[in-house]
């Protein structure tokens, strides 16, 4: 049988990515690879990449999926955030206790860092990504929540969290810095928004609600200021990282 024309353009569309793989090569940032290889080598994949004459890849990642000209906070979420059904589902248990559209819109983003960032140092990594774009008092709390979840607040119900027992083991003490940070958080005037996000910050999902960015749009549309240009071409204090997310096997 004859291939179709959807055929042929599909061959057609793979041969290409994987020659461009071959001749163009994404490179992975030291940080990736820290551990998996020994950082202090005097190696980076750039230049391994040079050695073997390859060009190094300077735009968009052919194997992730496109990122529209102009991105919204929507865009990323449809096309670089896996694991969001947690923070999406925290926002809507936020809502549904009553605790206002500062909080919720804290709770939709608290982890964003995680799923398409950094792992570690998650609150600030995140709280910085968003900043240019809401409150204050939203990035604040974003900052906050990741020291404020090790310790309990028997005022708003907020126990150490036993998933973390499961995670971390039974012996795991957070570093002094995060307890100083910690104590710092607990004098501040917003104290209670960061304490909300980790007590609307929900480890046990419900399997019966499968919910979906879109379901946040007017809270988005209200609460998060999206540049005109595009996340990551508006020159913001933290367009870096959205282009970074963006385009993160650019070579530099
Ligand atoms: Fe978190
Ligand atoms: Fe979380």
């Amino acid at each position: 049988m004859q291939p179709t024309l959807s055929d042929r353009a599909d061959a057609l569309e793979h041969e290409m990515a994987a020659k461009l793989e071959r001749e163009v090569a994404p490179i992975r940032s030291p940080l990736f690879t820290a551990g998996e290889r020994d950082p202090r080598e005097p190696r980076h994949e750039a230049m391994d990449a040079v050695m073997a004459g390859k060009k190094l890849l300077m735009g968009p990642d052919p194997r992730l999926p496109p990122m529209p000209a102009k991105a919204t906070l929507i865009d990323f979420f449809n096309n670089r955030f896996g694991f969001s059904q947690h923070m999406l589902q925290s926002a809507r248990l936020a809502l549904n206790n009553g605790h206002g559209e500062k909080v919720a819109m804290a709770c939709l983003l608290h982890d964003i860092s995680v799923i398409g960032l950094i792992c570690g140092d998650h609150g600030y990594w995140g709280a910085q990504l968003v900043a240019p774009y809401v409150d204050e008092e939203v990035a604040w709390g974003i900052q906050a929540h990741q020291v404020l979840r090790f310790y309990p607040d028997e005022s708003v119900g907020y126990a150490y969290p036993e998933a973390y027992v499961q995670y971390f083991g039974e012996d795991f003490v957070p570093e002094p810095y995060v307890r100083e940070a910690y104590e710092q958080a607990r004098q501040h005037k917003w104290y209670m928004t960061g304490r909300l996000i980790t007590l609307n910050d929900i480890y046990a999902f419900d399997p019966s609600v499968k919910l979906h960015i879109d379901d946040f749009t007017d809270l988005i549309g209200r609460n998060f200021r999206q540049p005109e240009e595009g996340l990551g071409l508006d020159h913001s204090s933290s367009a870096h990282m959205w282009r970074t997310m963006m385009w993160p096997t650019r070579a530099l």
